[in-house]
């Protein structure tokens, strides 16, 4: 089996956790401080965070800016569950509005029109670890004076006209086991105001500047010093690591002529966390083949967060909302590995199961576009 997902962990994470567990000092510490220090300056940030994991870091970004209850925000509904249960446990109610088939993110102009008076965020979501549109997202923000705060979970050093994800506001990324860069579980909040990293600080310490003195409400998403250790030595291969994920995508695309590849529009570079094609009419099939000839695909994500049962109680009608593009892509994507591990090989071997498992998409060479 060729896995989608194969965690690098080697000597370096081996000795830094090592080094945590013989100091006797496990929770949050000068580890974590140092993993925060080092993310914000490969992000060009002032303030990373580090939490237990992306959804609440996303959860304390979005309640350090006041959104709650009352509040509205524009989210796309094709993404992970814990985009929207981030903004629904503020007391905020999540607005979906439909992704482009181009790059399968939030479209802006979708954006525009579901702005309300109530509207106070917009959550773009870089899925698959390539960043939304953001300067027609900037600019309605900037029209209607709406927040960007960035579900950058999967896109760990993805550019967008060269500026880095989480340069655009606030912004969450996940460290979960399977992403780019990663700590097991794990999250960054990244941001520029003071005041907001302050607030975030706050409420991931139960809301306590000094011990036992509550001047807040808060919780506890602190991370462990063995968490921040994992996570320094992946950080300091994060570059090489995303390159050789830049390499398999070309090498994929390449073999994968003919097919409905990922594009990767103009000025934006991928991260590619994930690699996804689209197989109209045959998705499930291709996928339940591919799984036979030893090649691992998963589908993210199979039912459309408007879609989802928990949330039909929450807000009734929910599911019946037209989202054309997501329900279509929902039943069409595929991710097939890209992972930097991969051998040259290996990468041959998943395009000659697809070529030999799937038929080529009539007009698809001009879906192909060159990979940065
Ligand atoms: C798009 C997206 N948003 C949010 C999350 C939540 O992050 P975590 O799993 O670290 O809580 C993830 C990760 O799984 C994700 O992929």
């Amino acid at each position: 089996m060729i896995p989608l997902s194969r965690p690098d962990l080697g000597p370096e994470e081996e000795r830094a956790v090592l080094e945590v567990l013989r100091s006797g000092m496990l929770a949050m510490g000068r580890r974590t401080q140092a993993f925060e220090e080092a993310w914000a300056a490969y992000c060009g940030v002032r303030h990373a965070i580090l939490m237990s994991n992306g959804t609440v870091a996303l959860e304390a970004a979005l309640r350090a800016h006041g959104i709650g209850p009352g509040d509205e925000v524009i989210t796309a509904s094709f993404s992970f569950n814990a985009t929207v249960s981030a903004i629904l446990l503020t007391g905020a109610r999540p607005v979906f509005v439909d992704v482009r088939e181009d790059d399968f993110c939030i479209d802006p102009a979708e954006v525009d029109a579901a702005v309300t008076p109530r509207t106070r965020a917009i959550v773009p979501v870089h899925l698959y670890g390539l960043m939304a549109d953001m300067d027609p997202l900037e600019t309605v923000a900037r029209r209607h004076g709406l927040l960007i705060v960035e579900d950058a979970a999967q896109a760990h050093g993805a550019t967008y006209r060269g500026r880095k994800a989480g340069r655009f506001g606030t912004a969450m990324f996940s460290l979960y086991a399977t992403k780019n860069l990663m700590t097991g579980e794990g999250g960054f909040a990244t941001t520029d105001d003071d005041a907001v990293a302050g607030a975030i600080r706050l409420y991931r310490n139960h809301g306590m500047r000094v011990r036992y003195h509550h001047d807040a409400l808060g919780s506890n998403f602190k991370p462990t010093d063995i968490a921040a250790a994992i996570g320094l030595a992946q950080l300091a291969r994060l570059d090489e690591r995303n390159e050789r994920r830049r390499r398999n995508a070309a090498r994929l695309t390449a073999g994968l002529a003919g097919y409905l590849v990922p594009r990767v529009p103009e000025g934006r570079e991928h991260a590619w966390h994930q690699y996804t094609m689209r197989f109209p009419g045959e998705r499930d099939p291709v996928a339940a083949a591919l799984t036979e000839r030893g090649i691992d695909t998963l589908i993210y994500y199979p039912i459309p967060i408007h879609r989802q049962a928990y949330l039909q109680a929450i807000l009734p009608g929910a599911a019946d909302q037209p989202l054309p593009v997501t329900d279509r892509l929902a039943a069409e994507v595929l991710s097939i590995p890209v992972r930097p591990n991969l051998t040259d090989e290996e990468v041959d071997a998943v395009i000659a199961a697809v070529r030999e498992v799937a038929a080529p998409v009539a007009g698809a060479a001009g879906a192909a576009v060159a990979t940065t």
